[in-house]
């Protein structure tokens, strides 16, 4: 028997939409601690969990991170010869996204529990765990009646966030989620059809 009515649980995986605008609601840390709780549920390779979350909901924290991140984004763009303007205004954009976002869940790779230091597998296959962990919290979280987005700024800034955040040497950031009440609805971006996407091998 399923735990769920199949249809029931169809229609709220297909309803999860990227949120990225928030109404200004904090997050409990009981909806917080529930959603996490539900998120290492995840499978990962080898069960090795090698996942590690930063929390940030801080002002504070949020002002030093996002500082960090702007000024990686800002010598990026420098360096790819954007003009002054095109700098400043992706950096303000990105600045206020994540300072209004009213949770955000730094993603990390654990390096130390990597199994096998000289396979490149390995480490691909700790990339694809923290991204199905990634993927449990937003579906957590949308149980909850939160919205969110992951933001891969983080990776373009891997030791500006780990610094910011005084993370230790081996967690290394592999996204951000933003997550919170939601103040837009977005409608589903199109999706490739099923049959487009799979090939039966016979
Ligand atoms: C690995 C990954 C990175 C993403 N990075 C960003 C990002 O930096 N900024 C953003 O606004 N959305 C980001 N997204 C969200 C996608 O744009 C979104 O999932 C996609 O457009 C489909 O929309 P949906 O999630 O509402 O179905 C990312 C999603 C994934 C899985």
């Amino acid at each position: 028997m399923p735990w769920l009515a199949p249809e029931d649980l169809h229609a709220f995986l297909r309803s999860r939409r990227s949120v990225r605008r928030f109404l200004p609601e904090p997050v409990s840390d009981d909806v917080l601690q529930r959603v996490l709780e539900t998120a290492i549920y995840a499978p990962s390779a080898h069960n090795l969990q090698p996942w590690r979350f930063a929390v940030i909901r801080t002002d504070e924290a949020k002002a030093w991170l996002a500082q960090a991140l702007a000024a990686q984004m800002r010598s990026d763009m420098e360096a790819q010869g954007a003009s002054a303007e095109a700098i400043e205004a992706r950096v303000q954009r990105s600045q206020v996204r994540l300072q209004e976002a009213p949770l955000v869940v730094m993603l990390n790779l654990d390096e130390t529990v990597r199994r096998d230091a000289e396979d490149p597998h390995e480490r691909h296959m700790m990339v694809q765990s923290v991204a199905i962990v990634g993927l449990q919290i937003l579906l957590a979280a949308h149980a909850e009646g939160l919205g969110g987005v992951w933001v891969c700024w983080p990776l373009y800034a891997q030791e500006a966030a780990q610094q910011a955040l005084n993370l230790p040497p081996s967690w290394k950031p592999q996204g951000m989620l933003f997550l919170g009440y939601l103040a837009e609805a977005p409608a589903p971006p199109p999706r490739k059809p099923w049959q487009e996407v799979t090939r039966e091998i016979r």
